[in-house]
């Protein structure tokens, strides 16, 4: 899924973004197996303007993309978006290399230059406010903030004449541009790990874009969308208002011998031949934990089982529990499985865990094993299965 380099049809909107195959954690924790782009922009017109910089360890390849796409020109504006350093790593490169161009961003963002670099360039800088325009000629931009989608900061920039929306990290995924995939599983990914918890901000973001004739996005992360803009909207509206897509369960288990992850396949089985829907099982120690927490908000149900450790859940299902919570996890149908060989304790901290979350219905039976399900246990299981399909 390459971004062609010429992204308006009359070349003036240019690609000068690059592609990072070196990262191993995005924000030093999620795994992105196929790296991540960090998107940039030039606009050619009476002025120019580059939109937003990248990574610092990518900044003389940037520097050499936006030289290409200016086309012997001087940019004279260098719009800042957002200030997370995987946008604004290269600033100051930038400004070395051209003195004469005008710094464009939030007062907000001017106060995070400060901090990261020693200076919030009084001297060429133009403060964007809500609202803002920035005429280039043919072309026009619009300032919009977006605070916390994904930092206080941020802002979203529309192109009135191309109808176009930069969009900072809204509607990003993760993946370089040179790998091809599906643009919904890590953008949900993403959009859950890392903005998740700020579904009220995006919700507002998204009443800004109703008001907006949007023909394409160009965000900081992913492909430019050029197309069928509506199911992106949609998906990005069911995930900020915390919603699940679609009917289904995810079994998410921790388990030292085996004994519980067999429950938590039973209970896998029993709702797949109800033809339950999908059905999804996850090993909190082995599965990816952000691919796990996505799949916990994409579905209605969560099953979360457990054996018993140090008289609590096992450390991963505690931090599995604690990452869901802390993104505002809500509006679901769960249950619970526990193991102890003495003194069972895992069931009555998630279930604990799970009922401080809003609106979380923790459905009975709570499956208590003692070391290997036995035949009670099994028919349990069953139970539990026939009330999750009637929850
Ligand atoms: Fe892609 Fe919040 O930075």
């Amino acid at each position: 899924m390459k971004t062609d380099c010429a992204i308006w049809a009359n070349g003036e909107l240019r690609y000068a973004g690059v592609n990072d195959h070196e990262i191993d954690l995005f924000e030093g924790q999620y795994a992105v197996p196929h790296g991540v782009s960090y998107n940039s922009y030039v606009i050619l017109d009476e002025k120019t303007a580059v939109m937003d910089t990248v990574d610092g360890r990518f900044a003389d390849a940037w520097l050499r993309n936006v030289e290409k796409a200016l086309d012997g020109r001087k940019p004279d504006y260098l719009i800042v978006q957002h200030m997370e350093p995987d946008h604004s790593g290269s600033i100051m490169a930038f400004a070395e290399k051209y003195p004469g161009a005008v710094i464009v961003s939030t007062q907000k963002a001017f106060g995070m230059m400060n901090q990261f670099f020693g200076t919030d360039f009084a001297d060429r800088r133009m403060v964007a406010a809500e609202g803002g325009k920035l005429p280039l000629g043919r072309h026009t931009l619009a300032f919009y903030t977006a605070p916390m989608v994904h930092w206080p900061e941020v802002m979203v920039t529309y192109e009135e004449t191309e109808k176009t929306l930069f969009s900072a990290d809204a509607f990003g995924k993760f993946g370089a541009l040179d790998w091809a995939e599906d643009w919904t599983d890590e953008a949900r990914r993403y959009y859950i790990g890392i903005v998740g918890k700020y579904g009220a901000p995006v919700q507002t973001l998204l009443k800004k874009a109703a008001g907006l004739d949007i023909q394409k996005i160009c965000p900081l992360h992913g492909p430019v969308l050029k197309e069928n803009l509506e199911k992106y909207l949609k998906l990005y509206s069911i995930w900020s208002s915390y919603q699940p897509e679609e009917k289904g369960a995810v079994i998410a288990y921790a388990s030292f011998y085996g004994h519980t992850r067999a429950a938590a396949e039973l209970l896998a089985e029993e709702l797949q031949k109800a033809g339950f829907g999908p059905v999804v099982l996850r090993d909190v120690y082995r599965d990816d934990w952000a691919a796990t927490v996505a799949d916990a908000f994409r579905y209605s149900h969560l099953v979360v089982a457990s054996p018993t450790y140090n008289g609590d859940m096992a450390p991963k299902m505690e931090a599995f529990l604690k990452a869901l919570s802390a993104r505002g996890y809500q509006n679901r149908v769960a249950a619970v499985m526990d193991n102890g060989t003495w003194a069972p304790m895992a069931g009555k901290a998630m279930k604990a865990a799970l009922e401080s979350c809003r609106n979380v219905t923790v459905v009975e039976p709570v499956v208590s094993i003692r070391s290997a399900m036995n035949d009670e246990n099994k028919a349990q299981i069953c139970a539990l299965a026939a009330a999750l399909i009637q929850a």
